[in-house]
């Protein structure tokens, strides 16, 4: 089993952004906990980027390359119809996950517009948000 995990802006400054919301560990630091629990399980991609367009690529060439895929879409999440519309158009089952818990956080946070096209939602874990969204990639292989 393949699991492509993507990563939206400013998640490459984790360690150091607002450490009060997100903690210090860093994207990388999460990357070597997700292969870890993976191991033997699954091949893991694991990739960022700040560039919206980009994501929509990546969701879209998802379909032909891997089994699931786990997104923290970052702000494009409160924002993006077209994210939204790649992974509606996409065969590939979608977890979204956060860091820190969106419900909790600024109104504008609450809405996620990809909400109602993925497989569910993980969010409020820091880092574990990612090792819990591997293990629901991981479930649905035994659906
Ligand atoms: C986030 C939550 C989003 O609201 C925010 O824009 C982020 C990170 C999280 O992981 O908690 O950049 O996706």
């Amino acid at each position: 089993m393949k699991i492509l995990f993507l990563n939206g802006p400013n998640l490459n400054l984790l360690g150091q952004r607002q450490p009060e919301v997100y903690g210090t560990t860093t994207l990388a630091d999460i990357e070597s906990a997700v292969r870890v629990q993976a191991e033997g399980r699954a091949e893991i991609e694991f990739r960022q980027t700040n560039d919206e367009g980009e994501l929509v690529t990546w969701i879209q060439d998802a379909a032909s390359s891997v089994d699931a895929a786990v997104i923290n879409a970052a702000g494009y999440t409160h924002t993006s119809v077209a994210l939204r519309d790649s992974i509606a158009a996409s065969d590939v089952p979608v977890i979204e996950i956060h860091l820190s818990n969106i419900h909790a956080r600024e109104e504008f946070r609450h809405n996620s517009l990809i909400a109602p096209v993925c497989e569910g939602q993980i969010c409020g874990f820091g880092p574990t948000s990612y090792v819990l969204g591997l293990e629901a990639a991981l479930s649905l292989k035994m659906d």
